[in-house]
């Protein structure tokens, strides 16, 4: 999603302002731009379709001066990604930056042309910068114009604001879309998140819904939607933000999925008391002998770690889990029965669908527990249980280590669900806790297979369609790969239920659609076989990632077997969503496609 930067400082404002954009880079965008007031209060600005290096090369021939400035990647949603639809917009003497969608923005649109307001993009957030033009042309303080401007938008935003004439000013506003104000030894800063901060600044204010701030180079207001001035807590910039690097890896990618065995164990010993082989009491302050259901509500692949999930719930707790995408959530008639927990994964804590889901289960009294991955984030403020995973920041665009860290903490919720209900006795418990434990090992061992995936990627690589199959756990297993592959190769893939394809993708069936068929061996393994047996007896190029007991009683379809550690069946989903990690980086490699920025995608997405 767009990316917001601002800074009031003593040097020149353009390559800060390009830096802390290209930390903002993994959120995804397509088009950049930058405006700087001068001393004199001179503005000019620079645009570019394209990644940032565009915008680099644009500034590096024709200069931008001035210590004041705000910057801009831009995700579209109104308009092509094209250089005149570029942020900032400006309607002198005021430049904006915006992130989020402005849903009036067709009456508003109108309102301004017959206004007189001549308009040059086709975007929603020009229309902010002319409403604050007027308001300032008749005369209006930038307080009140930015109040009034902001009163007449509806949707989400965060908003930066540079004014033509002052080289000492910004202002910013947030309503829906995240955006912090840090402080540190070059100036005063605006970003849309803490990554974009954490090298320039130690303490950083995140606006609440609603805020507007004022920023000069000596102090920073801030006030709520009424006009009221308002203190918000100054909080330090997370230390393991700024360990925001590659490292010796290619990409945020592999170093990411590299990372997962770490990041599991960390998320796992928050959860469980490790030497003991026993939940954390304090670790998931539910009691759920209070609740005969729980819904569970989420996006992309936080969505598939729900798929999982479910069975966990059910099977360990006999809990029946409701469980739905975000998007579909928030427009279903819904009930909400009391005794209901509603549940909800983000790896951002900033998905726009997400967070109206939490919301309008506040909004009918819902207890609301979130597993979230970045703790400053807004569902993680507005959920009334916060269940962290530890994953660190996660800057490849296609979230990996988030996904298993949230596997982990839905497994020991599950646990802890079937202790509360007395549905798993302390012997039975006790054996899953003791497998989860294995799962860092187990999860580092199946990193092994790197190299043998490197080859079955150069098969796959060139196909136009790709299907992938599973059932029970794996099932969400096997969406979680094909949507990996999808992301990442731009090749067509689908997930099934291995029981569905004979209603219909078995049609799709012939020599160049490779199948990939996700079978570890537990009591559905036999039943998955047969399935691959029969889309290998239409042609099928068929890669089964299965474990050594799997391996042995698969029979010959499978042109290539991935042999993953023998593990505990109740960490299966964690050890086989490794090779499929893995399987969709190569093959995004093989085609050259960009890994840590597919096209089109957005890392948080802020927006509906
Ligand atoms: C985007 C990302 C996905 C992510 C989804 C949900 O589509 O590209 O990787 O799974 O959003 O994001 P969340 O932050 O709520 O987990």
């Amino acid at each position: 999603m767009c990316g917001i930067v601002g800074i009031i400082g003593q040097r020149d404002a353009a390559p800060l302002l390009l830096d802390a954009l290209k930390r903002l880079e993994y959120r995804g965008y397509d088009s950049a731009g930058l405006a700087t007031v001068d001393a004199q209060g001179a503005m000019s600005r620079r645009r570019s379709a394209g990644k940032l290096r565009n915008l680099e090369r644009r500034v590096e021939t024709e200069p931008l001066v001035g210590g004041t400035g705000i910057g801009h990647t831009r995700w579209a949603t109104h308009g092509a990604p094209n250089e005149a639809n570029a942020h900032p917009h400006v309607a002198a003497p005021v430049a904006v930056v915006h992130n989020g969608i402005i849903e009036n923005f067709r009456a508003l649109r109108d309102r301004l042309a017959k206004s007189g307001a001549t308009l040059t993009s086709e975007t929603d957030s020009e229309t902010i910068a002319h409403l604050m033009a007027q308001r300032l042309a008749a005369g209006e303080d930038v307080k009140t114009a930015l109040l009034g401007t902001i009163g007449a938008l509806e949707g989400a935003y965060a908003l930066a604001f540079a004014f033509e004439g002052q080289p000492q000013l910004l202002a910013a506003a947030r309503s829906g879309s995240p955006l912090a104000i840090g402080f540190g030894d070059d100036g005063v800063m605006i970003g849309s998140d803490a990554i974009a901060l954490a090298p320039f600044c130690d303490k950083i204010i995140y606006l609440d819904d609603g805020d507007v701030a004022i920023l000069t180079p000596t102090r920073v207001d801030i006030f709520d939607q009424s006009g009221t001035p308002v203190e918000r807590p100054a909080v330090a910039v997370p230390v393991q933000i700024s360990l925001a690097e590659k490292g010796n890896y290619r990409h945020f990618m592999a170093k990411e999925i590299h990372e997962q065995p770490e990041v599991i164990a960390r998320t796992i010993g928050h959860y469980l008391d490790i030497g003991a082989a026993t939940m954390r009491s304090d670790a998931v302050p539910i009691d759920f002998a209070d609740y005969r259901r729980v819904s569970l509500t989420a996006c992309g692949t936080a969505y598939y770690s729900g798929l999982v999930a479910r069975h966990w719930f059910e099977h360990l707790a006999r809990l029946p889990v409701d469980l739905d995408v975000a998007s579909e959530f928030r427009y279903r008639a819904q009930n909400f029965p009391r005794d209901e927990l509603s549940m909800f994964v983000s790896q951002s804590g900033e998905t726009a669908d997400t967070l109206a889901s939490l919301r309008a289960c506040r909004a009918a009294g819902q207890t609301i527990a979130t597993i979230v991955n970045v703790p400053t984030s807004t569902m993680a403020r507005e959920t009334d249980i916060m269940l962290p995973t530890l994953a660190g920041p996660e800057i490849g665009v296609a979230s990996t280590k988030a996904f298993t860290c949230q596997l982990a903490t839905l497994a020991a919720v599950a646990i802890k669900a079937g202790l509360d209900r007395g549905t798993l006795d302390e012997a039975s418990a006790r054996e899953k806790i003791e497998a989860l434990i294995e799962a860092p090992r187990l999860v580092a061992d199946a990193l092994h297979v790197e190299p043998q995936i490197e080859r079955i990627a150069k098969i796959v690589a060139p196909a136009r369609s790709a299907l992938f199959i599973g059932r029970g756990p794996a099932y969400g297993i096997a969406l979680e790969g094909a949507l990996k592959l999808k992301e990442l190769s731009y090749i067509h893939a689908e997930g099934y239920a291995a029981g569905e394809l004979k209603h219909g993708p078995i049609a799709l069936v012939d020599d160049s659609v490779p199948v990939v068929v996700v079978a570890p061996y537990d009591d559905l393994f036999a039943k998955t076989v047969s399935n691959m047996e029969e889309v290998a007896a239409r042609g099928a190029r068929i890669i089964l990632i299965t474990d050594a007991r799997g391996a042995d009683a698969a029979g010959e379809a499978a042109e290539e077997t991935l042999v993953m550690p023998d593990a505990p069946s109740f960490i299966h989903p964690l050890v086989m969503t490794v090779p499929l990690q893995l399987l969709a980086y190569h093959a995004a490699i093989t085609n050259g496609t960009d890994v840590d920025q597919p096209r089109n995608l957005a890392k948080s997405v802020t927006v509906e």
